[in-house]
């Protein structure tokens, strides 16, 4: 057993400390927490440590509201007060910048939430047979072991009303290989859409859940179904209704995506004249909410069932002036003899390619507002922009996963 000093914490949440120069990971801990570890792991240039015992202990110590904390991998700052957890996002975005961007900027508090549990809008539930029943919850962090959970504290109430349904007629599903159960909640409607993955539901439980669902779908093989119900899923964000397929990317949480279509307006200081480009669009969530302030807008994402939707999206909200392509962004912009005076970008955590951040540079914005959920590839595209005669003008964090080790971001830059 070491008794170690936990000194900071790393972007998935764990405690970082030193056992004689090498670093060890501890989740679970505190920035100042003095702690009893036992090595589980040892690596070369890492150690991994599990933690045994609190030697002194942290005013920031919270008990964890949920019983699986511990176990589940969803969450990694349960254990920590909320206001502990929103300036602690604030200064890893602000050192990831440093050490990552060579970016000394003064990053803005994060815009938290009054109430940070029961946010999310959807939940994906995975499925194993163990000793002839079936398990469903979530896998242990960095572990192929499914731990079985009865209630999500992160989930809408009526998310885990529906999941409590499928659990207890959980006999009813046919189960396969990577067997898993998507749910989502509309806002507009009240009703969840709901996919089983790989694992098929009885008659009984189809006729149970139908009135709590607006869809049911089933994948199998790669081929989707709908077994019950509508096809689109429809979500009231911005000013704007937005129809959701199974498949689409949307914001899992509502009451923060509303704060962040806010600033995506406010940052791209629109007055009608502007032609603006929404490269990685999904189903037009920025597009159709900055329309009405913008002369033209042309969204870019390589799902075409998304950009098909945002084509629905724009008749639904009785918008003229979007146009969406179907494409990857690095090869459509190229290909492009627009010019565009703001640019939103919004990529997977990835980030942006060296090809597509030139091909931006030659399209020459005025503005350009970046969406990020990754600090890391965020700060390492934004000084690419810097060198190119961007000034960063702001970093503002938003808390779109309370109780998690995730950050979203949104980086205002304007041409020199
Ligand atoms: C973080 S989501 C953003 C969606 C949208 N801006 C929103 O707020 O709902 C990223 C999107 O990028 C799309 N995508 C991933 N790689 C892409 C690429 N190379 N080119 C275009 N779109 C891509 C995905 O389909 C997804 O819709």
């Amino acid at each position: 057993m070491l008794n170690l000093l936990i000194e900071n914490i790393n972007h998935d949440g764990e405690g970082i400390a030193r056992n004689k120069g090498k670093v060890v990971f501890i989740p679970f801990t505190i920035v100042g927490e003095q702690v009893n570890v036992e090595i589980v792991e040892d690596k070369k240039y890492y150690s991994r440590g599990i933690l045994k015992e609190i030697v002194t202990k942290s005013s920031h110590r919270i008990e964890a509201k949920c019983p699986y904390y511990y176990n589940c991998g969803g969450c990694s700052y349960q254990h920590m007060a909320y206001e502990m957890q929103t300036s602690l996002k604030q200064k890893i975005v602000q050192n990831t910048f440093k050490r990552i961007g060579g970016i000394d900027f003064e990053v803005k508090e994060l815009i938290g939430m009054q109430k940070p549990w029961n946010y999310r809008n959807k939940v994906t539930w995975h499925l194993v047979e163990e000793q002839k029943s079936i398990k469903m919850g979530f896998y242990r962090m960095r572990s192929n072991i499914l731990i079985d959970i009865q209630q999500c504290t992160l989930l809408k109430p009526v998310l885990n009303e529906v999941s409590h349904i499928i659990r207890e007629m959980i006999h009813e599903l046919k189960i396969g290989e990577k067997s898993s159960i998507m749910i989502r909640h509309s806002n507009d409607l009240n009703k969840v859409m709901i996919e089983f993955i790989n694992c098929i539901p009885g008659k009984n439980l189809l006729k149970k859940l139908s009135g709590k669902a607006h869809s049911i779908y089933l994948q199998q093989r790669g081929s989707l179904k709908l077994l019950f119900g509508e096809k689109g899923l429809t979500q009231r964000t911005g000013h704007s209704m937005f129809i959701l397929g199974p498949h689409d990317f949307f914001q899992i949480n509502p009451e923060q995506n509303e704060k962040l279509i806010h600033l995506v307006r406010q940052y791209l200081d629109l007055s009608g004249t502007e032609k603006v480009l929404d490269a990685y669009c999904g189903v037009g969530t920025f597009s159709i909410n900055i329309a009405r302030d913008a002369f033209r807008v042309l969204g870019i994402d390589s799902n075409l069932q998304a950009i098909n939707n945002a084509i629905n999206n724009t008749l639904l909200n009785n918008i003229k002036n979007c146009q969406f392509i179907a494409g990857s962004c690095e090869h459509v912009l190229v290909n492009l003899k627009t010019r565009f005076n703001r640019i939103i970008v919004d990529p997977p955590r990835a980030g942006l390619k060296e090809a597509f951040i030139r091909s931006i540079l030659s399209v020459c914005p005025k503005i350009i507002v970046y969406i990020s959920c990754n600090p890391s590839t965020l700060a390492r595209d934004i000084k690419q922009f810097i060198l190119n005669d961007y000034k960063l003008i702001d970093i503002q964090p938003l808390d779109m996963f309370p109780q998690t080790s995730n950050i979203e971001n949104i980086v205002l830059l304007q041409k020199i």
